[in-house]
Formats: structure tokens, C-alpha cells, sequence
């Protein structure tokens, strides 16, 4: 993998991300190292985050590493005009890896075509979030003990939801069925469902969650995202469509856990927190170890 940009998920093999996988439990049992102290990661981000942004600077800078780059694209020469394809080929000159946030679908693999260092995607608009994906492969198989013939329950917004777009193109390497909770309005869009047409798996399609729970193994909430909505009335209209509460969950699977990639609204309650199903907050956790992985592998140091 070194040198090799991450756009999409379906830019590394069943094999390669399952190696990041392994990686990130050595960096979990060992996360302060000096194996970065020679290298300098760009973290640009042109859209908002808390954990991606957070995640990937912890995971530097408990490797040794230096991160520049920025948090907001007004403060830089964006503002003045500049190119995206400038940028990349000056910060280009600065770092070893540029991490990338964009809300432009498609940037980061214009990005990384032109960037003499390798990019990942940390998230480009609603198309894809591949780190989330190996965070939420890395949570799914830590918490199930296996990747392999689940039920996995995705609820929200599955047609912007960058997060469930990248998460249904992995799972479909391990016989996953999906189950596929949302607004009409806001189902699977046609080019990720064909990835699961595909390889003949099954779906099914519901617009309330309460009939999936007993049968889930994972339950994937997302949030309706206000961002992603042109027309403001449709989004108040059906923002608070689902809300996970403690009651709900009660007689599910004894596997049975609730991710969710963050910042959620209303659709999971505080009381849900407290249940040993909820696993959202060490899903964030587990991006430190997975974004280490990643990265240095990435440089080929791993
Ligand atoms: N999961 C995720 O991408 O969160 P942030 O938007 O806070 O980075």
C-alpha cells in the first residue's frame, strides 16, 4: 500500500483493508510511538469535522509526527481565488500525506491524480468516507468477532450519507444482508444498491426501524443531514424521523450494538449512552487506531 492514495473504498482490496485492520489492533495495544517523528501530514479540511479531523492529528502526533494545514479554507489563499489544484501542488511541497476534507464530490480523486504525494479522502460531499469504513469494519469485527453473515441495520439518510456509501461497498465482501431503514425520500441511491445486486446479497427496504431490531446484529444510525438538503421545509419536515431510545433496545441480540459515524442530532436519546449496546464513542476511539494503521502504511513503515 505505500504510496497509495485512499479516494474510494473500492481503491483497496478485500485483502488490503483487512491488513489495515490488523495493523490498527497492534497501534490500539501500542498508540504512542516515534515511527512519524520524520514525516509531516497536511490535514486540509474545506467542511466542518470533529472526530476525522481530531482522529487523524491524534494519530500523528501520538506517532511523533507534525501536522500543518487547516480547519477552515477562509483563512487561507482559497479565499483569494486559489485553485484547489494550486493548493494541492503547494501543500504537496510542505507534507509527506495530504489528508483531505471537501464538500465537492469527486475532489479528492481530482487530488489525488495531481498530487506528487499520496491523498486520503477524508470525506468528499456525499459521495464517500473510506477511513470511516475501515473504523466501522474495525468496530463491527472487534465487536461481532467476525466480519462474515451479518445483519446489518443502516437507518437515516442512506442517500446522502457518504458514511453508508462506503460501508455498503465493504460489507459486500462478507455476505452481509442488509437492512435498510429510511424516508422515502432518502433511500439507498441505485449506483451503491448495485454493488450488492452485484453479488447476488439481499436487502430490504423499510421506512420504520422497529421491525430490524430484533433481527440486527449491528445497527448503523446516521443522521439527516441539513448540510446535504437543498429545500429547507424538507428538511424540517423529516428531520427528526427517527429517535433510538433505551426502551427500544432492550430486546435485542446479545450482540447486538448501535454505531453511529458522529455528530448525531436526535436520532439516538442520551439514554441510549449508558446501554453496553452502545458502542458509537469507542467507534471514534478505534479511528485513532485504524488512521494510524493507515497512514503508516501509506509511507511504508508498516
Ligand atoms: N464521522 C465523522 O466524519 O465525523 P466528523 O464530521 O466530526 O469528522
Amino acid at each position: 500500500m505505500k504510496n497509495k492514495s485512499l479516494v474510494s473504498i473500492n481503491d483497496y482490496s478485500k485483502e488490503e483493508q483487512l491488513r489495515i485492520l490488523d495493523i490498527a489492533q497492534e497501534f490500539e495495544k501500542k498508540p504512542v510511538q516515534t515511527i512519524l517523528q520524520d514525516y509531516v501530514i497536511a490535514s486540509l479540511f474545506f467542511e466542518p469535522s470533529t472526530r476525522t479531523r481530531l482522529s487523524f492529528e491524534s494519530a500523528v502526533n501520538r506517532l511523533g509526527g507534525k501536522v500543518v494545514g487547516f480547519s477552515e479554507a477562509s483563512n487561507t489563499s482559497v479565499k483569494k481565488g486559489e485553485s484547489l489544484r494550486d493548493t494541492i501542488l503547494t501543500v504537496a511541497n510542505y507534507s509527506d500525506l495530504i489528508v483531505m476534507r471537501n464538500p465537492v464530490e469527486g475532489s479528492a480523486r481530482f487530488a489525488s491524480e495531481i498530487s506528487p504525494v499520496p491523498v486520503i479522502n477524508a470525506g468528499d460531499g456525499a459521495n464517500q468516507h473510506p477511513t470511516q469504513t475501515l473504523l466501522d469494519l474495525y468496530s463491527i469485527r472487534k465487536t461481532q468477532g467476525t466480519l462474515d453473515n451479518l445483519h446489518i441495520a443502516m437507518v437515516g439518510d442512506l442517500k446522502y450519507g457518504r458514511t453508508i456509501h462506503s460501508l455498503v461497498i465493504a460489507l459486500c465482501n462478507y455476505n452481509t444482508t442488509f437492512h435498510l431503514v429510511s424516508p422515502v425520500e432518502l433511500k439507498l441511491p441505485s449506483s451503491v444498491k448495485m454493488h450488492i445486486k452485484e453479488r447476488k446479497l439481499t436487502y430490504h427496504q423499510y421506512t420504520e426501524m422497529d421491525e430490524v431490531l430484533p433481527h440486527a446484529d449491528i445497527l448503523y444510525m446516521t443522521r439527516i443531514q441539513r448540510e446535504r438538503f437543498s429545500d429547507p421545509l424538507e428538511y424540517e419536515r423529516i428531520k427528526n424521523v427517527y429517535n433510538l431510545h433505551k426502551d427500544m433496545i432492550a430486546d435485542t441480540k446479545e450482540n447486538f450494538r448501535v454505531l453511529h459515524p458522529l455528530p448525531r442530532v436526535n436520532e439516538i436519546a442520551i439514554n441510549v449512552d449508558k446501554s453496553p449496546k452502545a458502542y458509537y464513542f469507542e467507534q471514534a476511539l478505534n479511528g485513532v487506531f485504524v488512521r494510524q494503521a493507515l497512514m503508516a502504511s501509506i509511507l511504508g513503515i508498516k
